[in-house]
């Protein structure tokens, strides 16, 4: 059986490549294992089919409070016996229960209606950036404000805020951050919350904070599950979606012939949709693996795994997997790529990924389109990559055009 240390650092020659070691076990070895930060060893499936099969069935559990679960990271190990019940960390059917409490602004009609907002907001950012110094850094100055302000907007919580947001995302999501550096930037946005709902029990919005607040007012959810909610919303759809904005970007300037594509077809909404589900495939930002552990024996490939063992899905082994996505290292993006799993699969499936979604088809459809000249500004070895967080990004994308 093949063994390697998880996470696996990149390939060289193509950075948006999940590792070598990693697709030869796609191929020839389904059920391996990976030794992880605790010198522990779960199970690693890698192939679309048996993520697909395995990420819906109820014998895998995301409970990380079970002895065994295979945690991200030590930060997140030492914090995980005192989280709340939160729909990251809950099965069905709790989760079922906590995801109803959310889903409604997440739903495609009511981010559809966001649109034009989103449209305006990123219209204002390349006015802005086409009236500023050239080159300019992509990530500050588009990357990262778009998804700022639309979950800002979308939670109620004023802009002016941004940089504790920023910063508190940053720090809990990075695995380089210490416990007491996870928790201290947990308390600082954990009292920040708390007083929105305070604010928004008070004098209500049209907003998500202020659903919950409602809520927690009807007795249908309490304190701390609306201001854990609200972290897991704010963390989850900043750095992702800012990341695949910079990274779809490069990814482009790098495959000049697929840019001339989008270019093209910037007014066509269908073809700008299955792009956008390409760059995905792609790019599969979360790129440290999703956890679950065993509740009971599951045979697979003939390997049994046993209850209580730990299990990671590594989302771009599988979206690279060429049994589903024949050459699947080749940006096309015209292929069908809907079926991938950068959003995950099954009940925990992502949450924002519609809001995710037309983010992304705003700015891919957008950008290229107002700035046809648009090139890298350094040689594309010199572009920082940030690699250390649960998704992977860009420090700086310097752009000229
Ligand atoms: C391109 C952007 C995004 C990517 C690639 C992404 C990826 C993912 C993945 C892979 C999962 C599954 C985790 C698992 O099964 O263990 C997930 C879950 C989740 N995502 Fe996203 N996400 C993105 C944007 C967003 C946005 C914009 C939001 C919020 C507004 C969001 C909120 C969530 C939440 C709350 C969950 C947990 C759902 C659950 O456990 O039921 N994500 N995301």
């Amino acid at each position: 059986m093949t063994e390697i240390e998880y996470p696996t650092t990149r390939e060289s020659s193509c950075p948006f490549a999940p590792a070598a070691t990693v697709r030869e076990m796609t191929r020839d070895n389904p059920v391996g294992k990976v030794r992880i930060w605790d010198g522990s060893t779960p199970w690693f499936i890698t192939r679309h089919a048996d993520q697909r099969a395995l990420l819906n069935d109820p014998r895998l559990s995301i409970d990380e409070k079970r002895a065994g679960y295979p945690h991200m990271t030590r930060a997140r190990a030492a914090s995980a016996p005192h989280h709340p019940q939160l729909i990251t960390n809950t099965d069905p059917p709790e989760h079922t229960r906590l995801r109803r409490t959310v889903n409604a602004p997440f739903m495609v009609k009511r981010v559809e209606a966001q649109r034009p907002r989103i449209q305006e907001v990123l219209d204002d950012l390349i006015d802005d950036m086409l009236d500023g110094p050239r080159p300019a850094d992509l990530v500050q100055a588009i990357g990262l404000p778009v998804p700022t302000l639309v979950i800002t907007e979308i939670l109620g919580a004023p802009y002016q805020d941004h940089e504790l947001f920023q910063h508190t995302s940053h720090v809990l999501i990075s695995h380089e951050s210490t416990p007491e550096e996870a928790a201290k930037a947990g308390q600082a946005i954990g009292a920040y919350l708390s007083e929105l709902l305070d604010r928004k029990t008070a004098e209500p919005g049209d907003d998500v904070v202020s659903e919950m607040a409602a809520r927690v007012v009807a007795g249908e959810m309490t304190r701390p599950e609306a201001i854990t909610m609200a972290n897991a919303i704010l963390i989850a759809g900043h750095e992702t979606s800012a990341s695949m904005i910079s990274l779809g970007t490069l990814a482009l300037l790098r495959n000049p012939d697929q840019l001339a594509l989008l270019r093209d077809n910037s007014d066509d909404p269908k073809f700008v949709a299955n792009a956008v589900e390409e760059l995905l495939r792609y790019l599969t930002i979360v790129h440290s693996g999703i956890r679950r552990i065993a509740d009971a024996d599951i045979e697979l490939h003939g390997t049994v795994i046993r209850a209580g063992d730990g299990v990671i899905f590594d989302l771009a082994a599988a979206n690279w997997d060429d049994a589903e996505f024949p050459e699947a290292d080749r940006l096309d993006l015209r292929r069908p790529a809907r079926r991938h799993h950068a959003f995950g699969y099954g009940v925990h499936q992502c949450l924002g990924q519609s809001l995710a979604r037309v983010e992304l088809q705003v700015a891919y459809g957008t950008l290229y389109r107002r700035i046809p000249t648009l090139a890298l500004a350094v040689p594309f070895e010199e572009v920082p990559f940030a690699m250390e967080g649960v998704a992977y990004g860009l420090k700086s994308l310097p752009v000229t055009w």
